[in-house]
């Protein structure tokens, strides 16, 4: 339990949905602490009547009276947020911002304030499934960092890190990585279609294929390399063996490590005040 602290939202979106979702779900904090901040009123009044939280119009009415204060909007807004926020924030609070590609320096410096904690979370938060890399600045004492801890049990798993190079990686890895996931059932569930299933029962087949093999993975007793499981189903002459052939040669796995690469460019571009781009303006897809 967050102990009372008042935590504010500034963003109300999705995320800070499955934020709230989950702090009062999993019992870390009492909807009367929680308050949101945007400027549409009917989405104020749906967290409202949703979560029985309070709403805000002004970002400095829900600000300046928390503890914990949520930086939640769009990485093109935030700018002008943390200008608007300076000297609404108490010293002793804590700002915990899920800003994708947003350093901790930009936060610190465009807020006058120092006790930020940078986090980068995954859409599966929104269910408490997610996992949040994250890192804070020096001035953030031990009891906030534990403040930290707690409040991101809410969305799932979390890693901490030391260096915050580590964000940018993390944005690559596990902040998209949900889009890559979806993508490869998307193809495997056409896959089936193009088979002859009825795309209900394709979809069924994939998502339990899926679910399934992430928890024979990580349920197991003894940790297990990925390599050993696939080898566990590929049979000399087999099925697995022809299948695996053509995505070997499909070049899937550089596709895979190149994807993430330019994911991981893009995150380092954005957080540097993010140019634009050409689609395949970064270094990690040079070779194509
Ligand atoms: N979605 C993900 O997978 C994911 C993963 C990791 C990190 N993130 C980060 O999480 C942040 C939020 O993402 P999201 O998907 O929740 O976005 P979202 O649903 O668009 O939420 C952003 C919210 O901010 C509000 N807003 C706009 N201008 C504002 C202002 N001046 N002051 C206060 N609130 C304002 C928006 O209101 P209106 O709708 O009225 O404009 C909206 O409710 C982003 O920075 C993103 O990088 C997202």
């Amino acid at each position: 339990m967050l102990e009372n602290k008042k935590i504010a939202f500034i963003g109300p979106g999705a995320m800070a949905e499955g934020m709230i979702a989950g702090l009062i779900r999993n019992h870390l904090a009492q909807p009367s602490t929680l308050s949101v901040a945007g400027p549409r009123g009917e989405r104020g009044d749906e967290l409202v009547q949703r979560y029985g939280i309070k709403y805000y119009a002004n970002n400095h009415d829900a600000a300046h009276e928390a503890d914990l204060v949520v930086l939640s909007v769009k990485p093109q807004r935030l700018e002008r947020v943390l200008k608007g926020l300076q000297n609404s924030i108490r010293p002793n609070a804590l700002v915990l911002s899920i800003v994708a590609g947003a350093p901790i320096q930009k936060i610190t410096t465009g807020l006058l304030h120092s006790r930020v904690v940078r986090c980068m979370p995954n859409t599966p938060a929104m269910i408490g499934e997610g996992i949040t890399v994250w890192t804070s600045a020096p001035d953030v004492d031990a009891e906030q960092l534990e403040m930290a801890r707690t409040f991101l049990t809410a969305l799932g798993e979390e890693v901490y890190v030391e260096e915050e190079s580590y964000l940018d990686m993390a944005t690559a890895l596990s902040g998209t990585g949900p889009a890559y996931v979806f993508l490869f059932m998307e193809a495997m569930v056409d896959a089936g279609v193009h088979l002859g299933f009825p795309r209900r029962i394709a979809e069924q087949l994939v998502a339990q294929t899926v679910r399934g093999s992430v928890d024979y993975y990580r349920k197991r007793l003894d940790p297990v390399h990925l390599a050993r499981l696939r080898n566990e189903v590929t049979s000399p002459g087999g099925t697995t063996a022809a299948a695996l052939y053509f995505l070997e040669k499909a070049g899937f796995r550089t596709a895979i490590s190149r994807a993430v690469w330019a994911a991981y460019e893009r995150s380092q571009e954005l957080g540097k005040g993010g140019k634009s781009h050409s689609p395949e303006q970064t270094s990690a897809s040079n070779d194509y």
